[in-house]
């Protein structure tokens, strides 16, 4: 049998009172606290009528938030996008499509599950701290960039070289068996916002979902 929605309230909002004076309490729906329960459900129906149950709750849920999620899919679409571009078997916007879909169906499943700030910027294409050298412009000289925006060339020979230059190093992060590539940092390196990301998934997530902010990687070694 259903509870009136008045009476669930009633009992919700008395259980810390009754909790710390009957400690050793049966069910409140025990026949001795009829009375109370009917007196208590009469006032707050009086004193809270425009309510419905739903929003009595959900005054009272609990806001929630993550700052991560895996990145790379349900059926590692995202390893297999990029060891294909990296390959030359598909294209720059093959690889942003994948990557694209990929973010869209997180934050639609993080919206769904009643996460109320979803955060966008959990992606990357390598890893988080190489992210955030790319968004302060801190490429070491012998990857020849020149300023403007970083593209993949770039980003993709700073994190595993190529033919004609070596990667940057790359650790563990702390114990983990996460790896990221470790900054270059010298009294000579110049610092300018070289990469939109953050930014730019910020407005890709706003577009699917309202309640979202940006997380930028501040550990920056
Ligand atoms: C290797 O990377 C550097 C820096 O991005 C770039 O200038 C160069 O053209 C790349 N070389 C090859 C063979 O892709």
């Amino acid at each position: 049998m259903m509870m009136p929605s008045c009476l669930r309230g009633t009992l919700l909002s008395f259980r810390p009172i009754l909790a710390a004076l009957y400690p050793h309490h049966g069910s409140w729906l025990d026949p001795k606290w009829r009375p109370l329960v009917r007196v208590a459900c009469l006032h707050g129906t009086a004193k809270h009528s425009q309510y419905t149950e739903t929003s009595w709750l959900s005054q009272r849920k609990m806001a929630s938030h993550i700052v991560g999620y895996p990145r790379m899919g349900p059926k590692r679409e995202l390893k297999f996008a990029l060891e294909s571009f990296w390959d030359g078997k598909s294209s720059a916007e093959d690889l942003e499509k994948v990557a694209a879909d990929l973010r869209a169906s997180i934050w639609k499943q993080m919206s769904e599950a009643g996460i109320k700030y979803i955060p966008s910027n959990t992606f990357s294409y390598y890893d988080q701290v190489l992210d955030t050298t790319a968004m302060l412009g801190a490429v070491p000289d012998r990857y020849s960039w020149t300023g403007g925006e970083i593209g993949y060339s770039t980003y993709f020979s700073m994190a595993r070289g190529n033919a004609t230059v070596p990667a940057m190093e790359m650790t563990k992060w702390f114990d983990t068996n996460y790896h990221f590539i470790v900054p270059e940092l010298s009294p000579a390196t110049k610092f300018s916002y070289a990469s939109h990301k953050a930014v730019s998934e910020y407005k890709e997530a706003k577009a699917v979902c309202s309640f979202t902010h940006s997380i930028v990687s501040a550990s920056f070694s």
